[in-house]
C-alpha cells in the first residue's frame, strides 16, 4: 500500500528532466488501456503511422499487455508491427482472476485487479516521456481517455501534446455526454422511445473510475475517433460542436483497416479453410468478443438455437479474458451431448483466437452474432455484413441501437430491458432465420453491403477519413 501511495504523490514537475540533445523528428507514444478492443485499436494506430507516414511510434504498456497486443494482432503486417518501439513499463504484479460465468451482469469485473495495477504507472511513463521529450523537437501521446491520470505529466514538458484516442462509437459518446447532463439526444420520437438506457451497463466502481480521470481529460489537445462521417456524421458534428466549444480539434480517421485483407488472408487457417468450401454469404459468425463469459445453461441454449436455425455457422466459444491472458487455463465448456457431431459441416466451433476482420471479409459470411464492442461493430460495418445484435455491457447497448436501429444494419437478439432473462433456444433460432434467410433479412444485408462499400471508399487515398488521417499527421509533424 505505501508504495502505491509514493506513486500516486510522486510530482513530476519538481523532477528534473532536460532537453538539451535536439533530434529534428516528431516522436508519437502510444498509451493504451489494457483491454483487448483497447490495445489492439492503438497497434492499428501505430502500425498504420508507421507504415504510411514513416515516424517512429513507441506503445508503452507492461510487458505481458505489449506482449498480448503482438500476439493477437489480426490482420496486421508482421513487418510494420517490427517497426513499432515497444516499451515495457514496470508494473506491479496483479492477480489475474478467472471471470465468473454465472454472474448475472456481464461486465468483465474480474479484470479490476489488472485495472489497478495500470493506473500506479504515472511516474515510470512520465519518466520515459521526459527522455523522449529531451531527444525529440516534439512528443505527441496518443492515449486511451482511461489512461488520461498517467499521463498528465505531458502538460510539464514543453515539447509535448497529446490527444485521447476513443476506442467507441461517437454515437454512444454523445448519448452519453447527452444523458449525463440531463440533455435529449436529438433522435426522432420513435427512436428516442427505444434507446436503450444506461442502467447496468457498468459497474460503479468502473464508473468512478472514468470520473477519477475527467480532472486530467482537459490536458489534451484533441481526440481521435475510430470511426468515419460515412457510419456517424450526424453525430460527428454534434461532437466537433461540444469539441470546438472546449477548444479542441477533432478528427474522424476511422476505420482505418488493413487495406490488404486478401493477401493476408492466404494464410492457413481452419476458419478461412472451412469458409472457401461454402456457398457465398451463407455462413454465420458468431462471437462475442473478449469480455464476454456464458454460463452453461445460456451456452447451452445457443448451440441449441443455432443447431435448429439450420443455418451455417462458426462460432468462436471463448470465455472473456482473464487480467493476464498468459495465465489463463481455459474452463472446459460443455456442448450439448452429440452437439458437434451433429452441425458436423454446417457449423464449426473454434476455442481459439480467431482473424475476425478476415472472417468477416470473406465472401461466405453473410452475417455476424455479436455482443457489439465498437471493434467487431466497425469491423463487420467495413465488411458490409449485417449484425444479431447481443450486446451484453459498457458501450455495447448503444452501439446496438446504432447498427439496428439508426444504421439499420441489423436485427436485435435480446432487448437491453430483458437483458436478465434467459434467451432461450427459440429466440436464437428466429432471429438466426431471419438474418440469414428471409425477406427482411436480405433488405439489411443489402443495407450493410452499401454502408460497407461507402465506408471502405472512404478510407482510401483521397476518401474523407485518409484525408482526416492526413490532416492529423500534417497536424502533429507542423
Ligand atoms: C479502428 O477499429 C478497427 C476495428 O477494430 C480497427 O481494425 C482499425 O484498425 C481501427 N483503426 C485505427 C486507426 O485504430
Ligand atoms: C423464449 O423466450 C421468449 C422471449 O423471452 C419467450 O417469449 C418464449 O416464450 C420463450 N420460449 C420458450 C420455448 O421458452
Amino acid at each position: 500500500m505505501e508504495d502505491q501511495t509514493e506513486v500516486r504523490n510522486f510530482d513530476f514537475s519538481k523532477s528534473m528532466c532536460s532537453s538539451n540533445l535536439k533530434q529534428d523528428e516528431v516522436a508519437i507514444v502510444m498509451v493504451p488501456f489494457p483491454g483487448q478492443g483497447h490495445l489492439n485499436q492503438l497497434l492499428q494506430l501505430a502500425c498504420l503511422i508507421t507504415s504510411s507516414y514513416d515516424l517512429p511510434v513507441y506503445y508503452l504498456g507492461s510487458a505481458t499487455h505489449n506482449l498480448q497486443a503482438r500476439v493477437r494482432a489480426n490482420a496486421l503486417n508482421p513487418s510494420d508491427i517490427a517497426k513499432i518501439h515497444f516499451h515495457d513499463i514496470p508494473t506491479p504484479d496483479f492477480t489475474s482472476p478467472a471471470p465468473d460465468p454465472n454472474a448475472l451482469s456481464k461486465f468483465p469485473s474480474h479484470l479490476e485487479p489488472s485495472w489497478d495495477a495500470c493506473m500506479l504507472l504515472r511516474e515510470p511513463i512520465a519518466s520515459f516521456l521526459c527522455d523522449i521529450s529531451s531527444k525529440s523537437r516534439r512528443v505527441v501521446v496518443v492515449h486511451d481517455s482511461l489512461m488520461s491520470y498517467n499521463v498528465q505529466d505531458v502538460s510539464s514538458l514543453h515539447n509535448a501534446e497529446s490527444y485521447i484516442f476513443n476506442c467507441i462509437s461517437v454515437f454512444t459518446l454523445y448519448c452519453i455526454i447527452c444523458l449525463s447532463v440531463g440533455m435529449s439526444v436529438p433522435l426522432e420520437e420513435e427512436l428516442l422511445k427505444k434507446l436503450p438506457s444506461l442502467d447496468g451497463i457498468m459497474t460503479d466502481k468502473i464508473r468512478d473510475r472514468g470520473a477519477s480521470q475527467s480532472p486530467y481529460v482537459d490536458i489534451r489537445s484533441g481526440d481521435i475517433h475510430n470511426t468515419s462521417n460515412v457510419i456517424e456524421g450526424k453525430f460527428l458534428d454534434l461532437l466537433a460542436q461540444v469539441a470546438s466549444d472546449q477548444n479542441k480539434k477533432n478528427w474522424a480517421i476511422g476505420p482505418v483497416l488493413p487495406t490488404k485483407l486478401e493477401r493476408i488472408s492466404n494464410r492457413e487457417n481452419i476458419c478461412l479453410d472451412w469458409l472457401n468450401k461454402q456457398p457465398p454469404r451463407s455462413v454465420l459468425y458468431v462471437s462475442f468478443g473478449t469480455t464476454t463469459s456464458f454460463s452453461d445453461r445460456e451456452i447451452k441454449e445457443l448451440a441449441m438455437g443455432l443447431e435448429q436455425s439450420k443455418q451455417r455457422f462458426i462460432w468462436v466459444l471463448r470465455d472473456a479474458d482473464r487480467g493476464d491472458i498468459f495465465t489463463e487455463e481455459a474452463r472446459k465448456v460443455e456442448l450439448p451431448e452429440g452437439f458437434e457431431e451433429r452441425v458436423n459441416g454446417v457449423g464449426l466451433v473454434v476455442r481459439e483466437w480467431a482473424p475476425q476482420p478476415e472472417i468477416l471479409a470473406h465472401s461466405s459470411t453473410g452475417g455476424f452474432m455479436s455482443h457489439c464492442g465498437w471493434n467487431s461493430c466497425i469491423e463487420s460495418i467495413t465488411m458490409g455484413v449485417p449484425i444479431a445484435a447481443w450486446p451484453m455491457h459498457s458501450d455495447q447497448p448503444m452501439t446496438g441501437f446504432l447498427v439496428t436501429d439508426v444504421l439499420k444494419i441489423g436485427l436485435i437478439v435480446r432487448e437491453w430491458e430483458k437483458r436478465e432473462v434467459l434467451v432461450n433456444a427459440s429466440t436464437i433460432e428466429n432471429v438466426v432465420r431471419k438474418l440469414m434467410a428471409s425477406e427482411e433479412g436480405n433488405v439489411i444485408r443489402k443495407r450493410a453491403e452499401e454502408l460497407g462499400e461507402a465506408v471502405r471508399q472512404s478510407t482510401e487515398k483521397g476518401g474523407a477519413s485518409r484525408m482526416e488521417l492526413d490532416s492529423f499527421i500534417a497536424h502533429i509533424t507542423r
